[in-house]
């Protein structure tokens, strides 16, 4: 999946704007700022290919990107508390759930969560919205680098624990840092048997 060079193709506002689902797409959804589009930049070793920023509510539209033309990667726009105004972040969050409801090629979506922080409330909204759904998914936890090593257990711990009362949830978890390439590998090799 990730052998081929990995391009933008376009922003999208409105479902109507999302491109014919013929090929098989995952996503990266999460609070907004847990590190989407700082992963995929790590994933596909592309630095400036998502934009990612210190300010919540960076992303404000679906952003599709094409792998070795067979499948899109999908940047969301994030969930919860965004530096923008109310209306456009109504506006966004309705489309960011209709689309994670509704995308019949959507394979795996991949639910960031901040290891410093587990699963939130609204986490756990997401993730009910996509038992509903039928949408498998699986959890990533993001800013490794950011958590002491004695921290991390107890978080996963939570982390296994809110999982197991999701039916989409797939068990494993994956610990990444964008930061340091921790656990990079082992989410493309996730991805490359999507195919
Ligand atoms: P929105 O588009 O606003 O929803 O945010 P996002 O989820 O796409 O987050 P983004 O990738 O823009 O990253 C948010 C901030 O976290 C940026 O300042 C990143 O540099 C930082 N960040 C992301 N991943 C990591 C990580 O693994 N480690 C550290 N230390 N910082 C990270
Ligand atoms: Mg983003």
């Amino acid at each position: 999946l990730f052998l081929g060079p990995v391009d933008f193709v376009k922003g999208v506002v409105a479902m109507s704007g999302l491109p014919p689902d013929d090929r098989t797409e995952i996503c990266f959804a999460g609070r907004s700022n847990v590190g989407k589009s700082s992963l995929i930049n790590a994933l596909t070793g592309r630095k400036g290919l998502a934009r990612a920023s210190n300010t919540p509510g960076r992303t404000q539209e679906i952003n599709y990107f094409a792998a070795a033309d067979s499948h899109y990667i999908v940047d969301l726009p994030g969930y919860g508390f965004a530096n923008a105004p109310v209306s456009k972040v109504q506006e966004w969050q309705a489309l960011l759930k209709t689309y994670l409801a509704g995308r019949a090629s959507l394979r795996r979506a991949f639910v960031l969560v901040d290891h410093r922080h587990g699963i939130k409330e609204v986490d756990d909204e997401i993730m009910t919205l996509l038992d509903r759904s039928a949408v498998p998914f699986q959890a990533v936890l993001t800013k490794q680098d950011k958590v002491k090593a004695k921290d991390r257990e107890p978080v996963l711990a939570q982390v296994r624990e809110k999982l197991g009362k999701h039916p989409a949830a797939y068990p494993e978890i994956v610990v990444t840092s964008s930061e340091t390439g921790d656990g990079i590998a082992t989410l493309r090799a996730i991805i490359a048997t999507l195919a």
